[in-house]
């Protein structure tokens, strides 16, 4: 049998690759207009990173990772998420120590998960995500929330729903812990066996259970909103007035629940609206997280971040009927009419791509019928033929293939010709 890509993987094949490249462009820009810089780190890690960061009771260390030891018998887990690890990079590099906190930092990368593949679920995913480390002002809450939506906008996606709650701090989750415990207790015994496990260990985490979620405890369960103490309340309002004075709409959602232990006080997420979505509808998420830094052996510094996947970004693009990454179709296509031409025609090529102008040619012998067939399924903006005709008198067409018009210049005007038509576009 021939092999193929592992189930829950995919190639992303060249008339797809602009997409990506333009989604991560306009990324880097908004990272840069925010001051988001760069980190990238191993893509995997010590397992008890995850264990300890990402929490043990969490589906994602409990089924989802890919663990294998390596020849010296260490336990490594490939990274299902990003936040542990730049935490990690963050306390091993003492960047707790620089002046300028909170200190702001960004990856984009594969991450992987064991889970089951469907649109907008795989095993390797590509996440874009940002954290800013060392910082428990609200308005940073909002600031990493607009980045995220920014990115949604920059691309042209419209229909998006941002869903917001707080999860409060250790004093309130711990009262809510409790009333959850009081809740479920008398009848855990009707429940799955990771519930069972869960009720000692971390009932928040029962609230997220896929097998249990219809049954009627799940309802009428003790909402952390309740719980809240007055300084989790009040920091909640902050981040919800940093939001409004940027003008960004939100819905508060009281069961709302991040899959990670670390979060506490904001949690969101970013949902599309857009018809035809399957049932998983969660574009990002992220949230803050005070206690990380300290857990994974750092000093006090409070975080907060987002991630979202590329691929679920290029499947709402789908479902809006969004087209991007046009900017990399050909500019011009030179078509030599024999061989007599081509070299004329090669030269033609280079001087255009030296001028910044996208050009191509046939490199298949193919006649001139099929040559132009060739430009438009390239989707070439202009074709120039050059024949003997074209030599003879130094001057050639330049076709633009829109609207079918043409314009004759000498062969030496032909780049300042395509820039100024081009600048024109613009
Ligand atoms: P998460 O909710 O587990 O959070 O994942 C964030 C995003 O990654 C999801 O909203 C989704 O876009 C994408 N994603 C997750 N799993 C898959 C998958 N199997 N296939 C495709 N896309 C997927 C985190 O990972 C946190 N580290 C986010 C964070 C950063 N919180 C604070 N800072």
């Amino acid at each position: 049998m021939n092999i193929q890509a592992p189930r829950g993987t995919y190639d992303v094949l060249p008339d797809q690759s602009a997409k990506w490249q333009e989604v991560e462009q306009k990324i880097n820009e908004l990272c840069r207009l925010y001051q988001y810089k760069e980190i990238r780190t191993p893509i995997f890690e010590h397992t008890e990173l995850f264990q300890r960061g990402v929490g043990d009771t969490t589906d994602i260390v409990q089924k989802e990772m890919y663990t294998f030891q390596d020849r010296g018998e260490r336990s490594l887990t490939l990274r299902p998420e990003g936040t542990a690890s730049v935490v990690r990079s963050y306390v091993e590099n003492k960047l707790f120590g620089l002046p300028d906190q909170p200190v702001k930092l960004s990856y984009f990368g594969p991450m992987f998960r064991y889970e089951r593949p469907q649109a907008g679920r795989m095993r390797q995913f590509v996440q874009f995500g940002i954290e800013a480390i060392g910082s428990k002002d609200p308005a940073i809450d909002a600031e990493v929330i607009s980045l995220a939506m920014e990115v949604y906008r920059s691309v042209g996606l419209k229909r998006l729903r941002l869903v917001l709650n707080s999860l409060g701090d250790t004093e309130s989750r711990i009262a809510h812990k409790q009333a959850l415990i009081e809740h479920f207790e008398p009848r855990i015994e009707e429940f799955c066996s990771d519930c069972q496990t869960r009720l000692t260990k971390n009932p928040l985490r029962i609230l997220d259970c896929k097998v249990d979620r219809d049954h009627p405890l799940m309802e009428t369960a003790p909402s952390l909103s309740d719980y809240l103490n007055e300084e989790s309340r009040q920091y909640f309002e902050e981040v919800k007035g940093y939001l409004e004075e940027l003008g960004i709409d939100y819905v508060v959602d009281p069961n709302l629940v991040r899959g990670l232990d670390y979060y506490n006080h904001t949690a969101f997420e970013i949902m599309s609206d857009a018809e035809g979505f399957g049932a998983i509808t969660t574009l990002a998420g992220g949230g803050r997280y005070n206690g990380l830094v300290e857990d994974l052996g750092g000093p006090e510094s409070p975080g907060i971040g987002f991630a979202m996947s590329i691929e679920r970004l290029l499947l709402a693009l789908e479902m809006e009927k969004v087209e991007i990454g046009q900017s990399q179709n050909l500019e011009v296509y030179v078509v030599a009419m024999d061989q007599s031409t081509k070299k004329k025609a090669f030269s033609v090529v280079k001087d255009l791509r030296s001028n910044g102008i996208s050009a191509d040619m046939d490199f298949a012998g193919r006649k001139l019928k099929a040559q132009m067939k060739s430009a438009d399924r390239k989707k070439a903006a202009y074709v120039i033929v050059i024949g003997e005709s074209e030599m003879e008198s130094g001057r050639v067409a330049i076709k633009e293939m829109a609207t079918g018009e043409q314009q004759q210049v000498s062969f030496e005007e032909i780049a300042e010709t395509i820039q100024t038509k081009k600048s024109l576009e613009e």
